[in-house]
């Protein structure tokens, strides 16, 4: 099989398609934002620990800073357009939660918001910050997680894939989802 050359500037796009999460974070006054994130990545069972990587040019990453909180939203693929609203537009300059008709939820540990319509969400204080190129790594702490009861087998730690559709990136404007086969390897 021939193997062709990604321009380094794409080869990002190499490591795609990835699930889509929305992350909420807040200003120190309370006004809140949501920023759609594919970049992002669990770090460490115990403690929980979560990574997001985030330009400096957004808007969140002033108010992630700021607060040092955030929450992770996780939205099914039926968030489609609402998470692309969310990815195209800034807090800056529009309220996000009007602009894509989400709702915020009072979180239990933490003071940015849960989205309601999204299915799973994991509360997180930032831990550490890490500079890495044009974006900052923000290391953040579950201090609280939860997800739709009928979504997720609890005794096995899985989402169910009959029920749960993940949103997944394979870049710019471009989405998938899962189908619902899955397969069980042992070695
Ligand atoms: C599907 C998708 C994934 C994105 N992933 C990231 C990401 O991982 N990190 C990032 O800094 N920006 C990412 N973006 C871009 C931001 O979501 C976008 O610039 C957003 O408008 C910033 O909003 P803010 O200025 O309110 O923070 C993504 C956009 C989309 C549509």
């Amino acid at each position: 099989m021939v193997k062709v050359s990604v321009r380094l500037s794409s080869s990002y796009r190499l490591l795609h398609p990835r699930p889509v999460v929305l992350i909420t974070c807040c200003s120190k006054d309370g006004k809140n934002n949501i920023i759609a994130v594919a970049w992002s990545t669990p770090l460490s069972f115990n403690p929980p620990l979560v990574g997001i990587s985030i330009a400096p040019k957004r808007y969140s990453y002033k108010l992630i800073k700021e607060t040092k909180e955030f929450v992770v939203n996780v939205p099914s693929a039926k968030l489609a357009k609402e998470t692309l609203i969310c990815g195209k537009f800034s807090g800056r300059n529009v309220e996000k939660f009007k602009m894509a008709n989400l709702t915020p939820l009072q979180a239990k540990k933490v003071k940015p918001p849960l989205i309601k319509e999204c299915v799973a969400h994991l509360e997180c204080k930032v831990v550490s910050s890490l500079d890495v190129g044009d974006h900052v790594f923000f290391v953040g702490k579950v201090l609280n997680a939860e997800v739709e009861e009928e979504l997720f087998n609890r005794e096995e730690s899985k989402y169910r894939l009959s029920y749960f559709k993940p949103l997944i990136q394979l870049g710019g404007e471009e989405f998938t989802t899962t189908k619902e086969e899955t397969f069980i390897l042992k070695v």
